[in-house]
């Protein structure tokens, strides 16, 4: 699916870049950037950010400590933490 029409980026483009990249992208500017492209209209950051977050905890707990993206996945659990405290706010 289509995520970002402006850059015409599918989510698995997006998916891709941050599970196959030895040091993912810890930013939508730099999901952009490994793309080949840059933010435009900017209304697809929220579904990239959402996007990032999900690859990157989708492989909690079954990555073992070598894992290359621990500290994206940190990060990306931290993000989801606080996204949970903002919406119940
Ligand atoms: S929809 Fe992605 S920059 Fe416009």
């Amino acid at each position: 699916m289509i995520v970002c029409s402006c850059n015409v980026l599918s989510d698995h483009d997006v998916r891709g870049v941050v599970t196959d990249a030895k040091q993912p992208p810890r930013t939508t500017g730099q999901v952009y950037g490994c793309l080949g492209c840059s933010a435009q209209c900017g209304r697809c950051a929220r579904t990239i950010r959402k996007i990032m977050n999900e690859a990157l905890a989708a492989c909690e707990g079954g990555c073992c400590s070598a894992c290359p993206h621990a500290a994206a996945h940190s990060e990306a659990i931290d993000s989801a933490a606080e996204a949970k405290i903002d919406v119940a706010a």
